[in-house]
């Protein structure tokens, strides 16, 4: 969506894979969805280095409305778990020069039960302007799958007469492939990003079919990535419980070679420091946020190994190296077994990123340098062409 935002992709924190729908603030006031919950995250945000890395947006998931609308027809915080009102946390959030997401869905409900945008789109658009929202998540719930272009169409061009500069994250492919392909160009022109497969969950084995959904559609998603629209494969779930510390590594640099929005669902204020350390790994975080803005893909699958790769600015290749064999110890594979490594013509400079820093200098074409990748884990590397390659092709024509 051409509205100067998302020109690389989102960075911030979303509430929902981590706190789901707990509004039980009386019993357990720490995790339920209620204002207290997006300040803590902000707070830590400034505190913990997460703004400087680059995460910027707070943003609120399901379950955060009164199931009323108010006199007016406009939509309401739960005022007994967002006493304060939206505006103020809004004005919050900012002045910790940070920005608000909020959730809502284009049907008649939210997937959660709550009251859904249908047949208010513009009230909803000029009432989360009114706040100060800078985000709006819009699910597909109860609504027709023959309708969900029309609403996700209208509620951008509400969102677009407000004059304030939202950021549109949709879901609408996720709800129209069970029956169509979805079309992308009309999907890229409505949304800054967009949801194409299942929510993500805190396993190994979510993750693994977010990978393998992605790859085997990559010829359809993604040449519609790029600066201003993006493919979301959800949340990172890095931090929480589910994944081995390698298995987050894949999640990041997976997430970072799919030009995936970062957005964490994981509980900042106590978080294991090596997750932490991964999240906010600036070398990752390039590559994710890379100038460029082309969306990497799968280039080869074999002996249970994944490469993937990504086109980066400056002539770089960023290249994941991923080890799905889950027995035995790590396992090593050849550089010249990369696919995109026939540009490193006469030779590349490595640089390992994952599973630890490493410069690993100057390699020739013939180089018969292996690196090593863990069981579900994965090694994450650039390559530079050190001299321009004698076909004149290079990986950006792949
Ligand atoms: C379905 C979405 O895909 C999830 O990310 C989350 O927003 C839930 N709905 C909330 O009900």
């Amino acid at each position: 969506l051409d509205n100067g935002l998302a020109l690389k992709p989102t960075m911030g924190w979303l509430h929902w894979e981590r706190f789901m729908c707990n509004t039980d603030c009386d019993r357990d006031p720490d995790n339920c969805i209620s204002e207290r919950l997006y300040m803590q995250m902000a707070d830590v945000m400034v505190k913990e280095g997460w703004k400087d890395a680059g995460y910027e947006y707070v943003c609120i998931d399901d379950c955060w409305p009164s199931h009323q609308r108010d006199a007016q027809g406009r939509l309401q915080a739960d005022p007994n778990r967002f006493p304060g009102g939206i505006k103020k946390l809004a004005d919050y959030v900012h002045s910790k020069g940070l920005k608000l997401g909020i959730y809502a869905d284009v049907g008649k409900k939210t997937c959660a039960g709550y009251p859904g945008s249908f047949g208010y789109y513009e009230t909803d658009a000029q009432t989360f302007a009114d706040w100060g929202v800078d985000l709006l998540k819009y699910d597909g719930c109860y609504l027709d799958w023959q309708l969900l272009g029309e609403g996700y169409i209208n509620m951008s061009k509400a969102l677009n007469k407000t004059g304030k500069s939202i950021l549109y994250s949709c879901e609408w492919p996720l709800y129209e492939w069970p029956f169509h392909q979805p079309n992308y160009t009309a999907i890229r022109e409505t949304c800054n990003h967009w949801r194409n497969f299942a929510d993500v969950y805190d396993s190994w084995s979510s993750i693994k079919t977010i990978l393998d959904w992605s790859a085997d559609h990559q010829d359809i998603i993604v040449p519609a990535a790029g600066p201003g629209g993006w493919n979301d494969p959800d949340m990172l779930v890095i931090g929480n419980f589910g994944l081995s510390h390698d298995q987050q590594e894949s999640q990041m640099a997976l997430w970072a070679i799919m030009a995936a929005p970062l957005l964490m669902s994981n509980d900042l204020r106590d978080i294991c420091p090596r997750s932490k350390e991964l999240l906010q790994n600036k070398h990752i975080i390039a590559i994710s946020q890379d100038p460029l803005g082309k969306q990497g893909y799968r280039t080869a699958k074999m002996d249970s190994f994944e490469v993937w790769e990504r086109p980066l600015s400056e002539k770089r290749l960023a290249v994941a190296i991923l080890n799905k064999q889950e027995i035995g110890g790590p396992r090593g594979y050849l550089l010249a077994a990369i696919p995109g490594w026939k540009f490193c013509n006469p030779k590349c400079s490595v640089i390992q990123i994952l599973p630890q820093y490493k410069d690993m200098g100057v390699q020739p074409i013939q180089s018969d340098i292996m690196v090593h990748v863990n069981p579900s884990g994965t090694t994450l590397l650039t390559l530079t062409p050190t001299s321009s390659n004698t076909t004149g092709l290079h990986w950006q024509d792949m």
